[in-house]
This record gives C-alpha cells, sequence and structure tokens, in this order.
C-alpha cells in the first residue's frame, strides 16, 4: 500500500503585480474574470504556507485575517485529491497584508502549492492548482510562476480555458520595484466587493473592459521590444483607466490618499528628469514604480524624500538562479 506524504510540507510564492489589470468577474462562485490580465511576478514580497496533519483530527490554522479564501482553496483541493485528512495550516505574508501589496495573491498561490505537494503528492498540474489559487483570490494563479505572466479569460462557462502561462521570462526584459507605502493598513473595501459595485454603477466599467485586447497587445509589444516608454504608456493608462471605473462607481471606491497623488507626481517628474520608470497602484493607497535595475537607486533615492510614507519596499530584480 502506498503510504502518503505525513510530514511538514513547505511552499513559498511571490506577489505580483498587474500591468495590465483584472478588474471583474465573468462568474463570481469561480472567480473567472472578465478579460484577461498580464503581470509581473516579484521576488523579495513573498508569502510562505506550512501543512502537514493535524492530530487533533481537525484543521487548525494560524492565518492572518480571515481564512474563508483559504478554506475555499482547501476544499477544492480535498475534492480533487479526495484526501480529506484534518490538517494543520500556517500561511504567513512577509510584508504587509490587504493593503494593495497582492498578499492574497502571494499566499493563495503559496497555499494551492503546498497542498499540491501534500494532498496531490507533487503530481498536480500548473492548471490544476491554477483551479485551486484562482478560488482563494484570481490574481493568485498568476503568482505560480515567474516573468511576465498571461492569465487568460476564456470563454467556457466551467473555466477550462481560464489559464496562466508564462508570456516571457523575467530576464527578457528586468525591471526593478519600488513601492511606495502610504499606508499599511488593510483596505477598507475588498476587491471583490468593490468590482462588484464597480459592475453595478460605474458607467466606465464596459469601457475598461473594451479596452482590454488593446492595452494586451500593446503591453505585450512593448516587453517583447524592451521599450520601457511604451510599457509605461500603456500600463499607466490601464491603471488610471481602472481607478476611473472605481472613482465614478456609486458610492465611489476611492484607494487614493495624499501620498498615492504625491508619488504618481514623483514618479512622473523622474522619468521628465531622465530616469526611466513607471508607476501602477492595485486596491490600495500604495505606489509600485517599475524601472529597470540600474536605475532602482535613483527611485529609492527620489522615494525617500517624500514625506507622506510610512514605509519603502525594494523588490530588486534579480537573475533567475537555475
Ligand atoms: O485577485 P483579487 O481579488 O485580489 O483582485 C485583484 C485586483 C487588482 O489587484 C486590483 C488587479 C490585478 O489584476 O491584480
Amino acid at each position: 500500500m502506498h503510504v502518503k506524504e505525513n510530514s511538514l510540507i513547505k511552499a513559498t510564492a511571490p506577489s505580483n503585480i498587474a500591468l495590465v489589470k483584472y478588474w471583474g468577474k465573468r462568474n463570481r462562485a469561480l472567480n473567472l474574470p472578465l478579460t484577461s490580465s498580464l503581470s509581473l511576478t516579484l521576488r523579495s514580497l513573498w508569502s510562505e504556507a506550512t501543512v502537514e496533519e493535524s492530530s487533533s483530527g481537525q484543521d487548525e490554522w494560524e492565518i492572518t485575517g480571515d481564512p474563508s479564501k483559504a478554506q475555499r482553496v482547501l476544499e477544492e483541493a480535498r475534492t480533487f485529491t479526495g484526501d480529506r485528512r484534518p490538517l494543520r495550516i500556517s500561511i504567513e505574508n512577509f510584508f504587509p497584508s490587504g493593503a494593495g501589496l497582492a498578499s492574497s495573491a502571494s499566499s493563495m498561490a503559496a497555499f494551492a502549492k503546498a497542498l499540491a505537494k501534500f494532498l496531490g503528492e507533487g503530481t498536480t498540474s500548473l492548471d490544476e492548482m491554477a483551479r485551486w489559487s484562482r478560488l482563494g483570490s484570481g490574481s493568485s494563479v498568476r503568482s505560480l510562476l515567474p516573468g511576465y505572466v498571461l492569465w487568460e479569460a476564456g470563454r467556457e462557462a466551467d473555466g477550462s480555458d481560464c489559464i496562466v502561462s508564462q508570456a516571457f521570462p523575467p530576464e527578457h526584459f528586468p525591471l526593478s520595484l519600488v513601492v511606495c507605502v502610504v499606508n499599511d493598513k488593510p483596505k477598507p473595501i475588498g476587491s471583490t466587493a468593490a468590482m462588484e459595485r464597480c459592475r453595478d454603477t460605474s458607467p466606465n466599467y464596459q469601457a475598461f473592459h473594451d479596452r482590454n485586447s488593446f492595452d494586451l497587445e500593446r503591453a505585450l509589444s512593448a516587453i517583447k521590444n524592451r521599450n520601457l516608454q511604451g510599457l509605461a504608456d500603456v500600463a499607466e493608462s490601464n491603471c488610471l483607466a481602472m481607478h476611473d471605473v472605481m472613482h465614478q462607481a456609486n458610492p465611489p471606491v476611492n484607494y487614493f490618499l495624499e501620498g498615492t497623488h504625491k508619488s504618481i507626481s514623483l514618479t512622473r517628474e523622474l522619468r521628465a528628469s531622465g530616469v526611466p520608470c513607471f508607476f501602477s497602484i492595485d486596491a490600495g493607497p500604495n505606489v509600485k514604480i517599475f524601472c529597470p535595475p540600474e536605475h532602482h537607486q535613483s527611485v529609492v533615492d527620489a522615494c525617500n524624500t517624500l514625506t507622506e510614507l510610512v514605509d519603502i519596499l525594494e523588490d530588486p530584480y534579480k537573475p533567475p538562479t537555475s
């Protein structure tokens, strides 16, 4: 008889930041996106999940915040593998949680990887792992791969063609990231509720999704040609269009704070002064500034002049090790 893995299993996954954003679902229960998105997987902002059999006869959780997302991932993994042993689970983020820094993406991806090793005994396919992870956080599927990652919306009702793939390896167009942390507290409204309010009340919601394929094409071609200005144009305008959808919702969803506006202006000033860089902002006030690795320190130095920031996080480019 084959005895299943019983020792503690660990898995990690980094966060990812979308260059062409996901901001709407075509199926809420399955967390299927309305349109495709494209991101860059980070290196130094990451989560770790550990899984082992629980001796108490029931699941034991050690997780910051609400475990309901992780419970959905676990239920899907159990249904697929048929392994319903009670588990002791811990999920830890090594950066601020719930502040628009995509901690749910890295934590759900790390958890799906740990479950794939423990329940799936390492034979689970990427598509299957992504299906588990997606139920916890849609954008987490992009954290399962390094580099520039495409998450395709697909059209099938069951999500079978909603898949994730690497568009370019990180070394094709190395980019560093500096995060201007304006506020590291959990955001006032979660992304699912905010997306639904936008769908129901924002006049720009459809227009944002209509521009998706054009933005994706432009972003992919800019990355392919290592064209920073081209990528800056599309990433910034796509991000601002997403926030415009939010600002026009009723009541408005406004994640921006004073420091957000200052960080946007700083990025524009830096670029005008010859430092190639661009910003992106997710469901939170913090501003992520991308730049080629050789300009990383100039961006950090400039961010240090902003008095509104509570912290500066650095995610320098690291060449892949293998
Ligand atoms: O995956 P969620 O539910 O955390 O939504 C993520 C939404 C954004 O971060 C704002 C955009 C994106 O594509 O990552």
